[in-house]
């Protein structure tokens, strides 16, 4: 049983996780930060006997492309409230052979290709210039719970990952995708950074759980469109929520 006043961990939910089901809610509340406003409320509640927090990442009505998003500003909400542990659950494209459509992903390592997004918590009114270390950029102990639970719920997910952070919201294009792959990229996504760096500057447990909504640009002969995005993610998503179950065990 949990220390009911500790929040056990935080979910950013991304595309298509605007909710959670089973979650028993408590509260709903909104944190002004000094970096301007998050993304939404922030939902508190319990799943099984574990205190959760969760959080929409592109608002609870889906309207925050994944550029306008104030990473800065969720991320210093969730270490103001208290929590410690984040799961970040986003929508990526499969670039290589291993990563189709409907697969989970736990990334364990990241590129950044994004640019002009606040980056950073550490640029103004310094005692002195901050470089954290970022060589393993996920939490360790976060992917361990991640995979223990994951493999407790049997399902099957791909353990390490090269998650490539591009700037949106357009997709792709085919000569991009296979840069990326030259690049050591497995899967492609637009909320990775700086989401991911300005969690460790915080010093938070930080994994992700991708789930794979299409293949990316040039990967089949199909155009990428909106629908094939939507019905690959519910399929995803529904093993997301029996992973959260299982996290809460
Ligand atoms: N590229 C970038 N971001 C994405 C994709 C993609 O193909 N699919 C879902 N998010």
């Amino acid at each position: 049983m949990s220390n009911k006043n500790a929040i056990d961990f935080a979910v950013i939910g991304g595309t298509g996780l605007t909710e959670i089901d089973g979650l028993e809610v408590i509260q709903r509340e909104v944190v002004h930060t000094p970096f301007g406003e998050p993304s939404g409320q922030f939902t508190h509640g319990l799943i099984g006997d574990k205190r959760i927090v969760f959080l929409a990442r592109h608002g609870y009505t889906h309207t925050i492309p994944p550029h306008k998003v104030n990473y800065r500003a969720n991320i210093w909400a969730l270490h103001h409230l208290g929590v410690r542990n984040v799961l970040a659950v986003a929508a990526v494209g499969g670039i290589t052979a291993g990563m189709k459509p409907q697969t989970l992903v736990i990334p364990d390592q990241i590129i950044d290709y994004t640019h002009d997004r606040p980056h950073t918590f550490f640029e103004e009114g310094l005692n002195v210039v901050t470089h954290i270390d970022f060589s393993r950029p996920y939490s360790a102990s976060m992917r361990e719970m991640v995979i223990r639970a994951a493999t407790q719920a049997g399902l099957s997910l791909v353990e390490n990952a090269t998650y490539a952070a591009t700037q949106g919201p357009r997709l792709e294009t085919a000569a991009e995708i296979l840069r990326l792959e030259r690049d050591g990229a497995h899967i492609v996504g637009m909320t990775g950074m700086p989401e991911t760096a300005l969690a460790r500057e915080l010093g938070l447990d930080y994994a992700c759980c991708a789930v794979v909504s299409n293949w990316a640009a040039g990967k089949n002969s199909h155009v990428i469109t909106m629908d094939t995005i939507r019905s690959n993610l519910a399929v995803g998503l529904a093993n997301v929520r029996t992973l959260l179950k299982s996290l809460s065990c």
